[in-house]
């Protein structure tokens, strides 16, 4: 299985580092979401389905601490999704008991198919970097979408998120810890330094990261006054 994985993964890399396809988001996504629902849509492509799962196990585990740390019961929260792909952290706010979830993605066949798996929640086509947030929101996700979203796009999402936010609101983001450069047209990183040029440097904390998930930021204007 592992050599299965090691076959499909090289070309697909080499490919990506030798060739520097222009990155289209739209074109991007569309035929990766079009082409299946997997972690190989979504995930960390070096990583088999089974290397995802415990990797994506280890950030879930994480969130859920931090929302528990935080208070913040999900049963009696609503919560917005940004790249809700493949329905990953929908299953977990689903499985919290969130009764108001609204997710969105960039590719309509990612939609289709979220709508197909989860028929109580709403799911919207939505560019987060060009289309406002309908709302308020006490939680917002937006996870592995971060250095997807490139340039004055990610400056214009965060903006979006902002004014989707209330005093008590909450923002969960995974981020780079530490500026790098990638090799990857579609990777772009983005740092603390990046989400502090749109929210108060106060209103930023690092998330705990007990069980070794992917480094994450909460975000919200409660942590600047204290609550
Ligand atoms: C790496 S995947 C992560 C998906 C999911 N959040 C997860 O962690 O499994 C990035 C997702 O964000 C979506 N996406 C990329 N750019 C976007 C944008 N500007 N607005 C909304 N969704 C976007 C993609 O279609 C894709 O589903």
């Amino acid at each position: 299985m592992r050599v299965m994985h090691a076959l499909r993964w090289w070309p697909s890399l080499l490919k990506d580092l030798v060739l520097k396809p222009r990155y289209d988001p739209v074109r991007f996504w569309e035929r990766r979401h079009a082409a299946g629902h997997t972690f190989w849509t979504v995930g960390r492509r070096a990583f088999d389905e089974t290397g995802n799962e415990e990797w994506y196990g280890r950030l879930a585990d994480d969130l859920r601490a931090a929302f528990s740390r935080d208070q913040l019961d999900l049963k009696t929260l609503s919560v917005y999704e940004i790249g809700a792909g493949i329905g990953y952290w929908t299953r977990l706010v689903c499985d919290l008991g969130c009764r108001k979830y609204e997710g969105t993605d960039l590719a309509g066949s990612a939609v289709a198919w979220l709508r197909s798996q989860f028929s109580s929640y709403s799911f919207e086509v939505r560019d987060a970097a060009t289309d406002s947030i309908p709302g308020l929101w006490d939680v917002i996700l937006m996870m592995h979408v971060d250095e997807h979203v490139h340039g004055e796009r990610f400056t214009g999402m965060l903006r979006h998120v902002k004014a989707a936010m209330t005093p008590t609101s909450r923002f969960f983001t995974t981020y780079a810890p530490v500026a790098k450069p990638s090799g990857l047209t579609y990777v772009e990183y983005h740092t603390r330094e990046d989400f502090a040029r749109v929210f108060p440097d106060a209103w930023i904390r690092q998330v705990p990261q007990p069980n070794r998930g992917d480094p994450m930021l909460a975000i919200s204007a409660a942590y600047g006054t204290g609550r």
